[in-house]
């Protein structure tokens, strides 16, 4: 593989800034500095070190994406732009997205290639916790909040698990509310909303298993995870 494909691969940083560090000379392959980014690098093979400090190739690539309004959360679709038409540069055979957002939900997105972790994060078992800003209309009352931390009946065989709720503001029969769920049945917030008076005009979700949405992403961009954002989602799939 090019050297700087692997590199940023190995997440030391951007395609453009990986040729910096290479034309600056501060790659080295097997002890020798090499400042050519088409160098053909063996990942398996080749000891490769970042200004002196030795590289491990990792097995899986995971980004934070932070999902635009107007794209449908597919790897393909014949109609819409997906989710990964906006990740084209990404490094990383086989990404997908982690679980999904409606078409019209802003936010947080996972996209990796780790089945496994998807699987822990996705599980039901798992209770993994989302968090979403919701705006919503319509008449909620104290009792309506009150059963979206209860638990609330969305016309599924079971109730919803009790969600969290948590800066609700009020003003003119628009509210706005952060509500933290474990689970992931279809359209969840929109049908719990629902349940207890409500339509939701907005959503977005700000943090999923531990991960927060980095809010200096600007919508429809992406950056690699960092080291303990990584940590993170391992403890939370756990
Ligand atoms: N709940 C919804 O209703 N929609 C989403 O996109 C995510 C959670």
């Amino acid at each position: 593989m090019r050297l700087d494909k692997l590199l940023s691969q190995m997440q030391v940083g951007t395609r453009s800034q990986v040729k910096e560090y290479i034309r600056n000379g501060n790659i080295t392959v097997n002890g020798l500095v090499v400042k050519k980014p088409d160098y053909k690098a063996d990942e398996q093979k080749d000891h490769i070190c970042f200004m002196g400090k030795a590289l491990k190739f990792q097995k899986f690539t995971y980004y934070m994406l932070n999902k635009p309004s107007g794209v449908v959360t597919a790897t393909k679709d014949n109609r819409d732009r997906t989710v990964m038409d906006l990740m084209q540069d990404a490094v990383g055979k086989d990404l997908f997205p982690v679980g999904r957002l409606d078409k019209d939900t802003e936010g947080l997105l996972l996209i990796t290639n780790d089945g496994a972790l998807s699987h822990r994060l996705l599980s039901p078992k798992k209770h993994v916790e989302k968090t979403y800003y919701v705006e919503c209309e319509g008449t909620l009352s104290s009792e309506g909040i009150l059963m979206l931390e209860q638990g609330v009946d969305i016309g599924d065989e079971k109730r919803t698990l009790p969600a969290g709720v948590s800066n609700v503001k009020q003003s003119d029969g628009t509210y706005s509310m952060l509500l933290t769920i474990t689970e992931g049945r279809f359209h969840q917030v929109k049908r719990m909303i629902g349940a207890v008076g409500g339509t939701v005009t907005y959503l977005k979700r700000i943090s999923f298993g531990g991960l927060v949405l980095d809010e200096t992403l600007e919508k429809g961009t992406w950056r690699a995870l960092r080291q303990e954002e990584m940590e993170q989602l391992d403890k939370q799939g756990g």
